[in-house]
């Protein structure tokens, strides 16, 4: 049941009838609603080529209608105004109510898409950085979810490069491995000593900060990782008891965000498939060596042209940069590109999925244009496989400026949250709710993410806690707001059922909200962005605080009445909920 749909339909019929075609008949949202609920502007395309004036044109196709759900119109210059009849917009109620998914539309071919998110690293503390891939990519998957697509999430840890050889040399030279690398030490039976999460979340800076002061300590920190890679011991052992600590820890923090997957692998679990990936490289001649590493070239005409230098010693800048992707470094070790194409490779020949989308800020949109390409190019992605970097912008502070502690420091992902609960906890307090750490959580985390989807993925965006967590205007406490009161009336009215008819405008103008929601989840799921969605979702909710505010609902005396008014708001109540758990929020009980 889609207005849109049937509006054009019966449009077509007309226009057909009057002889003319129908190429380009669309019908759109009013954008005058005081007058109508959807409009076409079809008749002036018409008029147009016909040479007639529109008023004409649309008077002809509107005299040529007879509907009784929708009123039709010619207005000038020559639009057609559409209006649902009450009884029509009480029908569609019904069906939302009724419907499965809640009166979404799923698609036609059902996909399987294989979402890539969160990507933490392991050894590495969640920072503020890591806040949006988690709260997109779950998103999305939901989304897809909801829309009838199949959907697989792998988180993707980074677990195999240069930050385990620099976290482990760290340790060995701090001295906290000396059992593992003492002669017959028992590897299986060892435990890591001392080395807690602090003591990680310590070591790794540190060690981050010399290799950029200490050109031998890189070299060696480049052999543990190799050595790693090659499952070489003691390191292989150390490795992966750094990496149990790290993942248990990390998989605390995305619980947190409601994030959740069904693949805990790693840039690690693509090793076994590496050199049957290099292979095909080499086989296809499509790889190259450069200095003693290996590279794809991916550049394509026109791009990654070098600009002349204006003087010797002026280092060389490109036009339209696209460096040849390296697959093997000089030492016979592994790359970024090495192992997302190797995990292309895994995941096809387990899942074969129909879209594989990632999703990670935008500093590495040439990297992922890379793997792409060379997936293309090589086979590993076949044709007919789409494959998606959703790049996300920076989460900035007020001053505009990448979000920072107040000392300039990175902030930690633990330490937003716990702000957000925090802050949760003293609005929650106002409200007489004391000690309820779980709602706290709800609302704090549910106020982030509604203020980051919110916003067009693409885009930077200010985090402002004061605004995002504010109880009223455009965020999610507002949302569970206006579902924890209804809630409150449901419960009061003993609402048993019923049907909603449609009889004012208030009503009216919470269903019309409600058909642009439905069709907000469509745009999302064309977009890759969610912004549209959270904005319909407020509509939605703002309609229901005017009719709320405007009709007095437990008192009513006319039963039907009382009862059609109840069965709106469970109506309502269902949809923002369906939309907030899609958005990856959870809803509340109370606040
Ligand atoms: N670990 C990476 C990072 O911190 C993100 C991983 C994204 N996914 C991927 N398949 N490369 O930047």
């Amino acid at each position: 049941m889609n207005f849109k749909e049937q509006i054009t339909e019966i449009l077509s019929v007309a226009v057909k009838k009057l002889g003319y075609s129908c190429d380009g008949l669309a019908v759109s949202f009013s954008n005058r609603p005081e007058l109508c609920d959807f409009q076409s502007n079809f008749a002036m395309i018409v008029a147009k080529s016909i040479g007639c004036k529109p008023l004409d044109v649309a008077t002809k196709i509107v005299e040529n209608i007879k509907n009784d759900e929708f009123e039709f119109s010619a207005v000038m210059p020559g639009f057609i105004n559409v209006k649902v009849s009450d009884k029509a917009l009480s029908n569609f109620a019904e069906f939302v109510l009724t419907d499965k998914n809640s009166g979404i539309e799923k698609v036609k071919n059902p996909r399987l898409i294989f979402f890539d998110y969160g990507g933490a690293n392991v050894a590495k503390e969640l920072h503020v950085g890591h806040l949006r891939s988690p709260i997109v990519g779950e998103a999305l998957k939901r989304l897809h979810m909801v829309m009838g697509d199949k959907t697989i999430s792998d988180v993707h840890l980074g677990d195999f490069g240069l930050q385990m050889g620099l976290t482990i040399l760290q340790l060995h030279q701090d001295g906290f491995l000396d059992q593992f690398f003492a002669k017959n030490a028992n590897l299986t039976e060892l435990e890591l000593k001392n080395v807690t999460l602090d003591v990680l979340n310590e070591e790794y800076p540190k060690a981050s900060k010399r290799k950029d002061e200490d050109e031998e300590f890189k070299k060696l920190a480049d052999e543990y990782t190799l050595f790693i890679q090659q499952k070489k011991e003691p390191y292989f052992s150390i490795y992966n008891k750094i990496r149990k600590l790290s993942v248990c820890e990390i998989e605390k923090n995305y619980n947190l965000l409601n994030a959740t997957f069904e693949l805990y692998l790693g840039e690690s679990d693509s090793f076994p498939y590496i050199d049957n990936a290099i292979n095909i490289f080499v086989d296809k001649k499509l790889a190259r060596e450069s200095e003693g590493a290996l590279v794809v070239d991916v550049a394509r005409e026109g791009e990654h042209v070098p600009i002349p230098k204006k003087s010797e010693d002026e280092p060389q800048r490109y036009k339209n940069p696209m460096p040849p992707a390296i697959i093997k470094k000089y030492n016979g070790g592994d790359l970024y590109a090495t192992t997302d194409i190797a995990t292309i490779l895994m995941r096809n020949k387990e899942f074969n999925p129909d879209e594989i989308v990632y999703i990670t800020d935008n500093r590495q949109s040439v990297h992922f244009e890379q793997v792409f390409r060379c997936c293309k190019l090589s086979g590993i992605s076949p044709e007919k496989q789409k494959l998606t970097h959703v790049a996300f912008g920076t989460m900035n502070g007020r001053d505009g400026k990448p979000f920072k502690t107040r000392a300039g420091g990175v902030v930690k992902l633990k330490d937003v949250v716990n702000m957000l609960v925090e802050s949760a906890s003293a609005k929650l307090a106002e409200n007489g709710i004391v000690g309820d750490n779980e709602l706290a959580r709800r609302i704090g985390v549910g106020a982030m993410k509604f203020g980051d989807l919110s916003n067009t993925v693409a885009k930077d965006y200010v985090f402002d806690m004061e605004k995002f967590l504010s109880f009223d205007g455009k965020t999610g406490p507002y949302i569970q707001y206006t579902i924890a009161r209804i809630n409150s009336l449901l419960v009061k009215g003993e609402f048993k059922g019923g049907k909603v008819e449609v009889e004012n405008d208030d009503e009216r103008n919470i269903i019309l909200a409600l058909i642009k929601l439905i069709s907000s989840y469509q745009i999302a799921y064309e977009t890759y962005s969610l912004n549209n969605l959270c904005l319909s979702t407020f509509d939605l909710a703002s309609a229901f605080s005017t009719f709320y505010n405007n009709h007095k609902i437990l008192t009513e005396n006319d039963q039907n009445k009382k009862s059609s008014m109840l069965a709106l708001c469970n109506l309502v109540k269902s949809c923002l909920e369906k939309a907030l758990w899609t958005l990856g929020i959870d809803s509340v009980e109370k606040m």
